[in-house]
């Protein structure tokens, strides 16, 4: 599903370069559920923006399902993302402004989805979260637990190819992170792609493959 091939990443400040990555190689298939770990400034956010496509490499090859990434244009690379990426953040990134439901439906209006086929698909991941109660509620109305339930809602409600989540239960408490991760590993049962970055071995141990970065390069890859 994804190929990087000698991926690097680095920013200028003057005539000094800062490395983010170092000659990143992976491959992730279909199905599989990965983990990404590593210290802070490891370069983990990074190269998950970089799969997500919110970012580019300095050099380097993105294959996703075969299609060079790293040739398109911004415009194509957030096309991709729109249709085939879900994302998850620690910090929810939820629109204030919106209720819950708009929150979820805002994916499927960037998509040719018909009104009545929202409404559906909304509905159907409202009851599926047990959320159906509290779809006119607004995010400030929210436990953290139930944002980030939201933030999973809308990053999988257009049916992505592949989950990404930066750190999703860094901002919850024990038993709010647990269930998210539960929803995950059900997500992960039902066929879905993922690729989280977490700082918890008990997390990780959800996964099936952990692959360790420091310093932007990648120092292990190991099955769970
Ligand atoms: N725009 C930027 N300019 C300079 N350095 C940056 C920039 N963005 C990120 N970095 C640096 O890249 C490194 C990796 O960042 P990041 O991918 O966020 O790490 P992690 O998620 O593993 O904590 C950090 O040292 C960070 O300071
Ligand atoms: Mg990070």
């Amino acid at each position: 599903m994804i190929k990087l091939r000698n991926i690097e990443r680095f920013h200028r400040n003057g005539p000094q370069k800062t490395w983010v990555l170092r000659d990143i190689n992976l491959d992730i298939k279909e199905g599989e559920f990965l983990t990404i770990m590593g210290p802070s400034g490891a370069g983990k956010s990074t190269l998950l923006n970089l799969i997500g496509m919110l970012d580019e490499p300095n050099s380097g090859e993105y294959f996703f399902f075969d299609e060079p990434v790293h040739q398109f244009n911004e415009r194509k690379r957030t096309d991709l993302h729109k249709h085939y990426l879900g994302f998850v953040f620690q910090a929810y990134h939820l629109i204030d402004e919106l209720t819950v439901y708009e929150n979820i439906e805002t994916p499927l209006l960037y998509r040719n989805i018909k009104s009545g086929e929202r409404k559906a698909m909304v509905a159907d991941i409202l009851d599926r979260f047990n959320m159906v109660a509290k779809k006119d509620l607004f995010p400030a109305q929210l436990s953290g637990g139930q944002q980030q339930l939201v933030g999973v809602a809308r990053a999988i409600i257009g049916k992505p190819k592949l989950l990404l989540a930066d750190e999703p239960t860094g901002n919850l408490h024990s038993s709010q992170g647990e269930q998210i991760m539960d929803l995950f590993k059900q997500l992960h049962n039902d066929g879905m792609t993922i690729l989280q970055v977490t700082h918890s071995e008990k997390n990780a141990q959800y996964g099936t493959r952990i692959v360790h970065i420091e310093d932007g390069f990648v120092r292990s890859d190991i099955a769970v």
